[in-house]
């Protein structure tokens, strides 16, 4: 049971918004702040900076987690008799909390609690009522009306004006070099690239071709880390039915060991049976599941290629590039280079662009929200 409640949890809110309704009139503008948020299903990345400089004031990494303190809990378990934790917080007290995760499959799932994880968010930006926040927000590819709504209506009343642009788009303005020339090879991801952003909740492929991608130009579904844990933990359940593994212990394996076309012949992972510690095997579950996700990819890829201008396809070929947790499995992107190469694609080249994925997306978004033009900024009313 939650103690906090969803009419306390909408005072926080209300709150935020009384005072920001009522300096609508009058509210002088005294500063800008540009956001870049990447509200991950798993992690979240904000960053911001003030509109009059270029420097990046904030780059943090929230789990995307809120928790709500069980009724009846005792003073001074949880810091300040707190009723409400967040990301990294509210998994250290996870044991006396309700934890929600407000978002699934890429999208809002429970708007209470993405209200208050925003509200949080919020506070770190140090912001007064003078202050008017412009936030450049990412958002699944292909996202369909009803969950860009939902995004508008959580951040209604927090920030002042908001652009919404698909994820695999901000990652590859995140990873766009400007200081290179295509002197030295380097093809520039906005020019000719395809942008594979696989995360918990979404895998979201997109062709990029020196324009704002189409409906046409992305590919989204809902299978990646998340769906993986779950195959992990149906194949070892289905294997050892006594083990009662969990989810959060099947995505630690994954993240440890995970690996693609059967490169590791046995993965022996320390599993608690019966209160004893037992050694499972589990190479057979990850190899299972991490390949069902290299499939979808794949296909995915291929129908983008095709679709492109024929002329285009030599260099786009040669920039293909993965980013989000998934692409941190083992040998995904060499073989996806070989299923495409298998095929016929000749000269492809996939990379991934490693450890800093979990920053690319937002760092893209903040990018955007610098470059664009006042028209663009859609006003959110409260
Ligand atoms: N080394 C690894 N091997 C396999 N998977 C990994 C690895 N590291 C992270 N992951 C997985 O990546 C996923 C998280 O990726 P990411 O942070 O990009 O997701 P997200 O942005 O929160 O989700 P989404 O974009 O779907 O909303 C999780 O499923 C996590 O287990
Ligand atoms: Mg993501």
């Amino acid at each position: 049971m939650k103690t906090k409640t969803t009419s306390q949890s909408n005072t926080a809110v209300a709150e935020l918004e009384n005072s920001a309704a009522q300096g609508t009139l009058p509210r002088e503008i005294t500063k800008t702040l540009l956001v870049g948020l990447d509200l991950g299903t798993n992690t979240t990345c904000i960053e911001y900076s003030n509109s009059t400089s270029s420097e990046t004031e904030l780059s943090e990494l929230i789990p995307s987690l809120v928790g709500y303190a069980r009724s009846g809990i005792l003073p001074d378990v949880i810091p300040g008799n707190e009723t409400t934790l967040f990301g990294t917080d509210a998994l250290k007290y996870k044991l006396h909390l309700d934890l929600v995760q407000p978002l699934r499959d890429g999208i809002i799932e429970d708007m209470d609690a993405v209200r208050d994880y925003l509200v949080h968010l919020k506070a770190k930006t140090n912001s007064d009522e003078n202050t008017e926040i412009r936030a450049v927000i990412g958002i699944p590819a292909n996202t369909g009306p009803e969950a860009r709504e939902n995004v508008r209506v959580a951040v209604t009343g927090l920030f002042d004006k908001v652009i919404l642009i698909p994820e695999p788009f901000l990652a590859a303005l995140g990873c766009r070099e400007v200081s290179k020339t295509s002197e030295s090879g380097y093809i520039d991801p906005i020019s000719n690239s395809i942008f594979i952003d696989i995360g918990a909740g979404s895998s979201d492929i997109c062709l990029i071709q020196g324009y704002y991608p189409s409906s046409e130009d992305q590919i989204s579904f809902a299978f990646a880390g998340d769906a993986i844990d779950e195959m992990i933990q149906e194949a070892i359940i289905a294997k050892y039915p006594d083990c009662g593994i969990s989810i959060a212990k099947c995505r630690e394996i994954k993240e440890q060991h995970s690996f693609v076309n059967g490169a590791k012949q046995s993965v022996l992972a320390p599993v608690m049976i019966g209160g004893k510690i037992k050694e499972i095997e589990v190479a057979d579950a990850i190899d299972t599941a991490c390949n069902a996700l290299l499939e979808r990819i794949y296909q995915a890829v291929r129908s983008l290629i095709v679709k492109a201008d024929p002329d285009s396809i030599p260099n786009l070929l040669q920039n293909i590039i993965m980013t989000g947790g998934g692409s941190m499995i083992s040998g995904i992107d060499q073989a996806l280079e070989e299923l495409l190469s298998g095929e016929g694609f000749e000269g492809c080249q996939v990379a991934s662009v490693g450890e800093t994925f979990k920053t690319r997306v937002a760092t893209g978004a903040l990018i955007a929200a610098r470059q664009a033009g006042d028209r663009q900024w859609q006003t959110l009313l409260i």
